[in-house]
């Protein structure tokens, strides 16, 4: 299956620290320029003309999108629905900035932030999977060297995760492959236990997901290690090769790292350099080129750091 990684995007922006402007701030600022806008008064000189920041702040609208005031009264958003084609409903809302901003605004009812089979699922302490048991439709291999038996994701995962591996050889930064993908609710119950007995309760759950909360039953996620002769494990892959240029480069492909050091207060999960989920290259580019760092801020959400029980 050919995957074309996100190709039309502009070259990425210096990071950014920290997450953009808060979408209430950034629409008011720009609803007050509009307001101004309107008031009829005479136009200043060209040359002394404002230059009109927010406005030039705007991401282009890519042709035949929509910009409707209702996005899921437009046709093109309800059949991209109607097919369960994740990349056409967001391109239908006029790209990943436009999607995040209509369900940001509450303009996006037609999106559900809780079904599992969508690549915008949030997954986390206060959101748990619905149903608690929820398996994926399909899952095809990781097509990279595995470190345990639970190597299936998600189609659209695989072919992804196979584009980037053969990228990060092709840049030099070296091997990549995988520990573990989809992890089942099943599984999840023993990973978790495990966790619990060796350290801890506390630990446990900065650590690893209670069952029914984790992003590998959605076969969205897969954890990721450095190979050379051989692999490593998970611990030790921040600060590799692999690991800086994933940081800087997983997200042409679709990834985002979700557990960043940044986060840890709102995910309340330590950092996980090496767990990637897959959110589609749309939502990956603007997550990135907005300077985001936890999917909870991209969409608006409340953090979630503790289990509400
Ligand atoms: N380690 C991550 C948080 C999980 O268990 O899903
Ligand atoms: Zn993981």
């Amino acid at each position: 299956m050919h995957f074309s990684p996100h190709a039309q995007h502009a070259a990425p922006r210096s990071p950014i620290r920290g997450p953009a402007l808060p979408i209430g701030v950034a629409v008011t600022a720009l609803g007050m320029m509009l307001s101004i806008a309107s008031v009829p008064v005479a136009p200043p000189a060209a040359d002394t003309m404002p230059v009109p920041v927010a406005v030039m702040q705007v991401p282009p609208v890519k042709v035949g999108a929509t910009t409707a005031v209702d996005p899921c009264a437009d046709p093109a958003v309800q059949q991209a629905i109607a097919n369960g084609d994740d990349a056409a409903t967001v391109a239908a809302f006029g790209g990943g900035v436009r999607f995040r901003e209509a369900v940001v605004a509450g303009n996006a009812p037609c999106i559900s932030l809780t079904d599992p089979a969508r690549v915008w699922v949030v997954v986390n302490k206060s959101l748990p999977l619905n149903p608690a048991d929820y398996e994926p439709a399909a899952l095809d291999s990781v097509p990279l060297q595995m470190t345990t038996p639970s190597g299936r994701v998600r189609l659209d995962v695989a072919a992804a995760v196979g584009a980037m591996a053969e990228a990060s050889v092709a840049a030099g930064a070296g091997r990549i492959g995988a520990n573990n993908g989809y992890r089942s609710y099943g599984l999840q119950v023993s990973t978790y236990d495990t966790h619990v007995r060796t350290q801890g309760q506390a630990d446990a759950d900065a650590g690893s997901a209670r069952p029914g909360h984790s992003e590998h039953q959605t076969g969205l996620a897969l954890d990721v290690v450095a190979c050379g002769a051989s692999c490593g494990g998970l611990d030790g892959f921040g600060g590799t090769g692999q690991s800086d240029w994933i940081a800087a480069h997983a997200w042409e492909y679709g990834f985002i790292v979700r557990y960043e050091q940044i986060g840890t207060p709102v995910t309340g999960y330590a950092p996980e350099p090496w767990h990637l989920r897959y959110v589609g290259v749309d939502l990956a580019a603007a997550y990135h080129d907005g300077g985001f760092h936890t999917l909870e801020e991209f969409f608006g959400l409340p953090a979630a750091p503790d289990y509400p029980h």
